[in-house]
């Protein structure tokens, strides 16, 4: 399997879905849509990526929910900038290139991020095209639900800061920053699929596990890539004094854990109806990437 075939087609077709959800730059107020491109121009996409092939695991063509999977990717590239604000993060790099506050100002930054956010749900809107009304709705539901848990696992990271190094704090973490929004992903490729009963509890117990093992290697790499291969700030973890993966329990712990957490989410995929090559493949790359 060419997973990094896979991804670049993933990116191309996702890419070009985005930009009908993207309002106009022309006007007094196109500066702030023009910000909303720029945060755009690059990333790995892949929660748009794991909605489409959720979907595929259930038998349906990933084109069919194109709309659900934008959805994921505007929403995250909201929280991409408001973490990088300085009341967050502070991080002036992001995708290899200044983050968006820093290439514009703070005011169009937060409000790119508040007009992505409203972006992602017109993108679940007209899903409708293809879905059954009430099918969205149970979408846009549960990813709701999994913003709220994003936004909380920020407001833990930051208020994480000023507190001595905490396993149970962490775990809440990595589960509301990251994963959770992993989960909605799959869900709503495997929902919109009409996938139900075990085999939506089995993908959701694999997107847990991903996401879990997604951020442990964030961590890791934060404290042990480059700046260069990773597009932002290296170190950064550490100095701001954030509660971490290598901060509480070391990185052969770290290394340890997210090894585990892809044996898990293996035994989750082999349980799948189909495409369990493609999701063991995948946790090979995010636990094996360097950017
Ligand atoms: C970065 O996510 C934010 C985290 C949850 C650690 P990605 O590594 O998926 O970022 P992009 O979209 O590829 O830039
Ligand atoms: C951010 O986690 C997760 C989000 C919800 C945005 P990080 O703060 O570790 O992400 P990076 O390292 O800045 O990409
Ligand atoms: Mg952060
Ligand atoms: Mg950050
Ligand atoms: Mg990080």
């Amino acid at each position: 399997m060419d997973l990094q075939a896979i991804l670049a087609k993933n990116a191309a077709v996702v890419d070009s879905a985005l930009q009908q959800y993207l309002p106009s730059p022309d006007g007094p107020g196109g500066h702030v849509a023009e910000a909303m491109r720029y945060m755009l121009r690059s990333g790995k996409r892949l929660r748009p990526l794991v909605v489409r092939h959720a979907a595929r695991t259930f038998g349906w063509e990933g084109e069919r929910v194109l709309p659900a999977a934008c959805a994921f990717e505007l929403l995250h590239s909201a929280t991409l900038i408001h973490d990088d604000l300085p009341c967050i993060d502070d991080s002036p790099l992001r995708r290899g290139q200044p983050s968006c506050h820093v290439r514009s100002d703070e005011a169009t930054a937060v409000l790119a991020g508040d007009a992505l956010i409203v972006a992602a749900y017109a993108a679940l809107a007209d899903q409708t095209r293809v879905s059954a009304a009430d099918r969205v709705v149970r979408v846009i539901a549960e990813f709701s639900q999994a913003v709220q848990e994003l936004i909380a696992g920020e407001a833990a990271d930051v208020h994480g800061e000023a507190l001595p190094p905490d396993a149970e704090l962490l775990e809440f973490i990595h589960l509301n920053k990251t994963a959770a929004l992993f989960v909605a992903a799959a869900r709503t490729g495997a929902i919109l699929a009409e996938a139900a009963g075990s085999q939506l509890e089995t993908i959701t117990a694999y997107a847990r596990s991903l996401g879990l093992l997604f951020q442990i290697t964030d961590d890791i790499l934060d404290a042990t890539g480059d700046e260069a291969s990773l597009g932002k700030p290296a170190g950064a973890d550490a100095a701001a004094g954030k509660q971490t993966y290598p901060g509480v329990y070391g990185l052969a712990e770290a290394q340890r854990r997210a090894d585990e957490l892809r044996a898990e989410a293996t035994r989750a995929a082999i349980d799948l109806p189909a495409e369990q090559e493609f999701w063991i493949a995948l946790l090979d790359l995010l636990i094996e990437r360097r950017t």
